[in-house]
Parts: C-alpha cells; sequence; structure tokens
C-alpha cells in the first residue's frame, strides 16, 4: 500500500485514508501511482451513469462532471482530495488507473465514461481538434499514411510533452488503451523530469528559455502556430517543459543543433521507464514535468491497437505559474 502522508495536501485536505480503490506504487517506479478499482465501485458507477451514453457526455459538458461526483461518491469523497493533490505533486504526478473488470474492446464506451470521471475532478478536458471532441480515438495499424509519428507503429515515438501547439493549457495528458491485437512491444514510455541526469545542463542553458516557433501538421487541426520557450518554472521556481521534437521549428544553425542535442540526451536517459499499459487501464500524468512516448512494436499484419486520450486542465491546483483558464 502507497503511505499516503507521502503525498503534500497542496490544494485540498487529504482524507486519513482511502475508500472504494487501492493505491501502491508501481513496480517500474515509485513516482507512478497504480489506483485500482474493484470491479464492484466499476459496476456501480456505471450503474450510476448508466441512463448517458458517451454522446450525452460529449453534449453536455457539465454532465462529466456529475458523473465525476458519482465516482467520488460510491469512494467515500477520497478519490478527488488524492487526485487533486497528487496529479500536482512534484515528487509523484502520474497514475496508472485500472478499473477491474473493464478489459475488452466492446467496453469501450465504458471505459470512456469511467476515464472521464476521473479527469474531472481533477480537471477538465480540453476540446481535442483531431475528433472534434473532449477525448480523442484513434488506431494504429500496420501500415500508416499519417503525417506524424502519432499512428505509425514501427518505431519510437521520442519523449514529448502534449499540447506545445495548442494555445490552452495542457497540464494533464490521459492515455488510456481501449484494444490491442497481435502486438509485441509498444510498451508506454514515460521520463520525469527530476530523474533526467541532464535537467540542470539543459534548463540552465540561455537557449533553454527563447521563444521558439511551434507548428503542427495538417492532421492536428491547428491553424496557427505558436511561441514559446523549451523550458519554463512552476509555481516554486522548478523546471518544466513543453517540447516536441517533431514539431518545433528552430530558426537557425543554433537552435537545430542545441534541440538535438536535448532530444539525444533524453532519448539516450537511462531514466526512462518503460510500462505496458494493459487493455482497460489508463494513464494520467503532469504533463509539465512528466515526459511520454512510446517504444516500437514488432510489425505484424494484423496488429491493432486503440486508444482514447483527453488533455486538459487543473480546476483546483496548478503547476504553471501563469495559467490561462483559472
Ligand atoms: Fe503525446
Amino acid at each position: 500500500m502507497f503511505d499516503l502522508t507521502q503525498l503534500p495536501d497542496t490544494a485540498m485536505p487529504l482524507p486519513d485514508d482511502i475508500s472504494g480503490f487501492t493505491l501502491a506504487a508501481s513496480p517500474q517506479s515509485s513516482r507512478l501511482l497504480q489506483m485500482t478499482f474493484p470491479r464492484e465501485i466499476v459496476d456501480a458507477y456505471l450503474e450510476a451513469v448508466r441512463e448517458w451514453p458517451v454522446q450525452a457526455l460529449e453534449y453536455k459538458s457539465m454532465l462529466r462532471f456529475r458523473a465525476a461526483k458519482f465516482l467520488d461518491e460510491l469512494c467515500d469523497n477520497t478519490l478527488q482530495p488524492i487526485l487533486v493533490n497528487a496529479m500536482v505533486d512534484r515528487a509523484t504526478g502520474g497514475f496508472q488507473v485500472t478499473p477491474e473488470g473493464l478489459d475488452k474492446p466492446e467496453q469501450a464506451d465504458d471505459m470512456v465514461k469511467f476515464a472521464t470521471a476521473v479527469a474531472h475532478l481533477m480537471g477538465r478536458s480540453n476540446y481535442d481538434a483531431m475528433s472534434g471532441q473532449y477525448y480523442a480515438r484513434f488506431v494504429v495499424k500496420n501500415v500508416d499514411d499519417s503525417d506524424s509519428y502519432l499512428k505509425q507503429p514501427h518505431r519510437v515515438m521520442e519523449l514529448h510533452n502534449d499540447g506545445t501547439f495548442v494555445e490552452q493549457d495542457t497540464d494533464y495528458v490521459l492515455m488510456l488503451k481501449i484494444d490491442e491485437q497481435n502486438m509485441a512491444g509498444g510498451n508506454s514510455l514515460l521520463l520525469h523530469l527530476d530523474d533526467w541526469e541532464d535537467l540542470e545542463r539543459f534548463h540552465s542553458h540561455p537557449m533553454a528559455h527563447r521563444e521558439m516557433r511551434w507548428t503542427a501538421p495538417p492532421s492536428k487541426n491547428v491553424a496557427r502556430d505558436i511561441f514559446h520557450p523549451v523550458f519554463d518554472v512552476d509555481t516554486d521556481g522548478r523546471p518544466l517543459m513543453a517540447y516536441i521534437d517533431q514539431f518545433v521549428q528552430p530558426k537557425n544553425f543554433e537552435e537545430g543543433n542545441w534541440l538535438t542535442d536535448l532530444s539525444e540526451s533524453l532519448e539516450n536517459s537511462p531514466a526512462i521507464i518503460s510500462l505496458p499499459n494493459p487493455v482497460g487501464s489508463f494513464l494520467l500524468i503532469n504533463n509539465h514535468f512528466w515526459l511520454h512516448g512510446r517504444d516500437c512494436f514488432t510489425a505484424h499484419p494484423d496488429l491493432r491497437r486503440e486508444l482514447m486520450r483527453q488533455r486538459g486542465y487543473f480546476t483546483h491546483a496548478k503547476t504553471l505559474r501563469n495559467p490561462r483558464q483559472v
């Protein structure tokens, strides 16, 4: 069991004990908390929201928060303070969440409903321009003709932060596995900034705080370039990153080579965590101090993987010094 006294009560009082779920450090890293909901809580939650298909949650934003309330009530209101505080806790800031009994692709809608409740206890998911909804589902297959590495299976997707080319704050990233067939490899890759041995070297470089241009390929449906540095600092002055190798547009030789050095350092860090994320489970991380990526898969003609993502901003606590939405 995870020792609750390790968590700070930054934004909400912490409960003495938890109910309706369990918490443990993951085998890969003590920074990543495994949160598991037993089947009876999952079933009771799905019963509580049975009258609302996913479409109802799409059309009426307010219902996402009511769904969240139902789940928290089933946990005797001990779930929300854990999520709110841990997501901004620099020492952790990440979960792998497993709702027991939700592990088949045909339960995809229930998976989306469950993940939506967890996210909306501590945040609000942003509009996702790729799907036109507050979440996006997408499929990775053996052959891909897309314009970014998101859906290309046979190569590593390098470590990055999400939301680097959008104007909304992207405080959290939630990544749910809906389906997986004929898969070998493809683990999720995570790196906590404080575990990266070169953080100080890059963060203290003058280039770290220079505004750079970030642009998205057409599939992202984002029309405008935006400008920001690779590094920022949080409310306590600790380094944060907003970085992705594919979408940064260095303006000259100096920027391009500094960025390439940065990328090589990240990709070769021995502190990278590689973890499997089973069907029905999802990762929920603070997007400012956790980088994420994906290991390559082994080719297979019938390879199929389906994922759901939600990215959003914190509604109770904050990591950014100057959040835009709250
Ligand atoms: Fe990503």
